[in-house]
């Protein structure tokens, strides 16, 4: 699709709010989820006008869809920044416009926070840290090599995931990261740099994927390899969509810390909360589970995606 063009649920007439969404892009089964939960909750029947689109991981489309939602006088804006930097401008003919901006699941980095109202997400430190203090405990009882795959070079998720797993795993000494790149929260990407890091590192024994998509991709390199991922090398990632899960039911990935994709519904009470004249609180933290294989085994039949 063209990353500027925007797809327009239910009529624009009538006492509908006009919401301009621009997502990241479709890089993850995490991203279809998320995008589901903002497409299927407002609906025209919730009272929504939504103009959604994807920005293709590109933050030029971001700016892009937001200034167009800005022409066309939407009353509120929502979007997820693709990295966190850059945005102070755009965000400003936003306030300019006295158009509402509500963050959903990355941070931006400014100085200026009246430059949005909330940010609704998961505290992706916190992600990384509970990642950090599972394999610690689990795996760092002898020394190890730890190859990271890290998401997008810039983006929130990444920067804090990596942040959270050095924070608690800096006082063991056992654990040592011999390598880290990005494998821009790709399944492809996740492959293709699991299979570089196999070449250069004969003796790599934990993957830390920051999304199950690029722990999904370091599977199949391993396998190319000749390896048995979750036994010869461990894995451990961040998410917990369908196909991470059954990965690590099956034994293939180790320990998933969740990271909840379903913002939709508090994304609409928000910005009904905000319509009504009310107010919300400017940084709102979603509640992520952990799983373990037998964990997993036990929530898939209820997974909702
Ligand atoms: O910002 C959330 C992250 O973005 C998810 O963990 C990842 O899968 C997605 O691409």
């Amino acid at each position: 699709a063209d990353p500027g063009s925007t797809s327009s649920e239910g009529s624009s007439g009538g006492d509908a709010i006009s919401v301009g969404f621009s997502q990241v892009g479709a890089e993850s089964g995490w991203r279809a989820a998320n995008t589901k939960s903002i497409q299927d909750t407002l609906t025209k029947d919730a009272g929504f006008d939504l103009k959604f689109s994807d920005a293709q991981q590109k933050q030029e489309n971001q700016i892009q869809a937001i200034r167009s939602y800005i022409a066309q006088g939407v009353q509120y804006i929502a979007f997820s920044p693709v990295v966190e930097t850059g945005w102070d401008a755009v965000l400003q003919e936003a306030k300019a416009a006295n158009i509402p901006v509500i963050l959903t699941d990355r941070a931006v980095d400014t100085a200026d926070t009246s430059l949005y109202v909330t940010f609704i997400g998961s505290d992706f430190v916190e992600e990384g840290k509970r990642v950090g203090q599972w394999v610690s405990d689990n795996l760092g009882t002898e020394p190890i090599n730890v190859v990271e795959l890290q998401g997008t070079t810039g983006s929130a998720p990444a920067i804090d995931r990596k942040q959270g797993f050095e924070d608690a795993t800096k006082d063991n000494a056992n654990i040592k990261i011999i390598a880290s790149q990005t494998g821009d929260f790709t399944r492809d990407g996740g492959k293709k740099v699991m299979e570089g890091f196999l070449q250069a590192n004969p003796d790599i024994d934990v993957v830390y994927a920051h999304n199950d998509d690029m722990g999904l991709g370091a599977i199949e390199a391993i396998e190319a390899a000749g390896k048995k991922p979750g036994v010869d090398i461990k894995i451990v990632t961040i998410d917990g969509v369908k196909d991470g899960m059954t990965a690590l039911a099956d034994g293939k990935i180790n320990y998933i810390v969740e990271c909840n994709p379903l913002l939709g519904p508090d994304l609409a009470k928000i910005i009904k909360t905000l319509h009504d004249g009310g107010t919300v609180e400017p940084r709102i933290v979603t509640q992520d589970g952990a799983f373990d294989q037998e964990q997993a085994k036990a929530a898939l039949p209820d997974r909702q995606y």
